[in-house]
């Protein structure tokens, strides 16, 4: 019997890789900076599955290189803008994600960030690395509280929620926007309380983002929202970098509009607005949400198993387009 033909287009963990190996061909791209696109285009042609990175664009191109006897496009991420689910529909072509087992440990990264950029801690950390002399001072490098303040969290799905519980665990008051009303036991866990964007800008201390992109969410913070919002306030984002116009990010830094900001996506990745990079209240670092060791390994394994039951005739268990069964 032939064995699939699967592309994983960057390393994965090796333990899902292995599972991946036992019963399917399979070739791992090495290219330390992702696959280019020609070659991309070049090397998918007669796979039956991908995984695929959110460093890759999986469209009607992409498909009809692939060819027709393409079944899913396993995507190695929760997020799944980099993947045209309508072309991939029309093509017959599943699509899976890896959500739930990045949840918690996304939500840290949240959290590692608020703490750093309330509490100054990239800042110091390079002053001292500089060797430059000093000693301990009442108005040394004065940071904001985070517990007991109150907490925004834009968009209220699986990881605003981790953030919410860990906020609660501080003592933060948690408010939240997103579409939705969340039923009222989740409200209760967190002690989450919806409010309108405005009123959020207007009262939260920290701002923690975790809505998908999406047209509607492109540049939902800019300018306006930053003038909206306290002079001591942080923002975070571990979403999706296109969310925050980073320019106007830069510009309120820089004029002390807000406090600080803490980043671990960016709007052109892997490039950062220089001016970002020069800020001591910026705190960046390279989408590095979801990378712990067993999470990797975990959504690697998610992936796997989304291909397998894609190659078995089965229903992935994360698939993202249901509508791709009654073609
Ligand atoms: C995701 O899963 O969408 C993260 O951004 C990468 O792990």
């Amino acid at each position: 019997m032939t064995r699939p033909s699967v592309l994983v287009t960057r390393p994965i963990m090796e333990a899902p890789l292995a599972r991946l190996r036992e019963r399917c061909d399979v070739t791992v791209d090495e290219n330390d900076f992702g696959i280019p696109r020609d070659d991309l285009l070049e090397t998918v042609a007669g796979r039956e599955a991908l995984i695929t990175m959110l460093t890759e664009q999986v469209d009607a191109e992409l498909l009809a290189a692939a060819g027709p006897q393409l079944r899913i496009v396993a995507n190695h991420a929760v997020g799944f803008d980099n993947v045209n689910l309508a072309d991939c529909s029309a093509a017959r072509v599943m699509v899976s994600n890896t959500p739930d087992v990045l949840t918690e440990t996304t939500a840290d990264t949240a959290f590692a960030l608020i703490m750093a950029a309330a509490r100054r801690v990239g800042e110091g950390e390079r002053f001292l690395r500089r060797r430059e002399p000093w000693i301990w001072g009442p108005l040394m490098m004065l940071g904001q509280d985070v517990h007991h303040k109150t907490i925004g969290i834009v968009g209220f799905g699986r990881i605003g929620q981790a953030v919410a519980r860990r906020a609660k665990g501080v003592g933060m008051e948690v408010i939240y926007t997103d579409a939705v009303t969340l039923p009222a036991e989740v409200e209760a866990e967190t002690g989450a309380r919806r409010v309108e964007m405005d009123e959020l800008l207007r009262v939260a201390d920290v701002i923690s983002i975790h809505t998908n992109l999406t047209p509607e969410t492109r540049h939902l913070f800019g300018a306006e929202q930053f003038r909206a919002m306290k002079p001591s306030a942080i923002l975070v984002n571990t979403s999706r970098g296109p969310v925050v116009d980073e320019a106007a990010l830069a510009a309120a830094l820089a004029s002390g509009e807000i406090f600080a900001a803490g980043l671990d996506v960016f709007e052109r990745e892997p490039d950062v607005t220089p001016a970002l990079l020069d800020l001591e209240n910026a705190v960046a670092i390279p989408h590095l949400g979801s990378a712990t060791v067993d999470t990797r390994d975990a959504m690697g394994h998610v992936a796997v198993d989304n291909v397998f039951a894609a190659l078995d005739g089965e229903r992935p268990p994360t698939l993202l387009n249901p509508d791709v069964l009654e073609r």
